[in-house]
């Protein structure tokens, strides 16, 4: 049986943690990941956390350049079970709304809408304009989810890792891939 496979794609925002929880997760899970991060994620590997992005790069199954429209992930050709943009900034998401395709990520969510793969989209910024409001709708309208980095108290964590883990739990959930990040609610008690 083929293997689940996502592409993953890290834009300059905010929160890049979840970004690089979510190839780590997706490794111990078994699923293959498709990664390609924007030259200001690179950068906020190095402003966020202690890692390199060659690092966080090495987590995944294979790497594409951003810049690089001869990648497989440039056609709709390729087969996968989802795009995530993790963490999602309010340029890339303004360029997935409007169908500008100038790097290889915003090529790949492109094609994603278009040949309706999932799309999960997280976006990162506080507080929202209009215009940031306006492009987030017209993405769900066009098919994909959006999915904020905003993460919920209910399972009680304790620390950062808690809190990025039900994020990336939740983008887990909508790509119907299994996993232990957080405990649901009323998962034990059975209620
Ligand atoms: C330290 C830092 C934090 C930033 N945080 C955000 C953010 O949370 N959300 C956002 O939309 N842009 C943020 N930006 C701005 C983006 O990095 C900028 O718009 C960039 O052009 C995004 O490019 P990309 O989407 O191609 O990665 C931040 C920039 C810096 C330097």
């Amino acid at each position: 049986m083929a293997k689940t496979r996502i592409i993953v794609g890290l834009s300059g925002a905010s929160g890049i943690i979840y970004g690089i929880r979510l190839l780590e997760a997706a490794r111990e899970l078994g699923v293959e990941t498709d990664l390609i991060m924007t030259e200001t994620a690179a950068e906020m590997i190095e402003i966020e956390t202690s890692l390199s992005p060659e690092q966080v790069a090495a987590t995944a199954t294979r790497v594409h350049q951003s810049n690089d429209f001869t990648s497989s992930l440039a056609s709709g050709s390729f087969s996968h079970q989802g795009m995530v943009v993790i963490p999602a900034s309010m340029k890339t998401v303004a360029g997935i709304a409007c169908g500008f395709a100038d790097n290889l990520l915003l090529r790949a969510a492109d094609v994603a809408l278009k040949e309706h793969r999932p799309l999960v989209v997280v976006p990162r910024e506080t507080p929202l304009s209009m215009i940031h409001l306006r492009n987030m709708l017209t993405l769900a309208q066009a098919g994909a989810v959006i999915l904020p980095a905003s993460p919920g108290f209910y399972h009680q964590p304790v620390d950062i890792q808690g809190l990025v883990d039900h994020v990336v739990g939740k983008v887990l959930d909508v790509l119907s891939i299994e996993h232990h990040l957080y405990r649901k609610w009323r998962e034990e008690d059975g209620k």
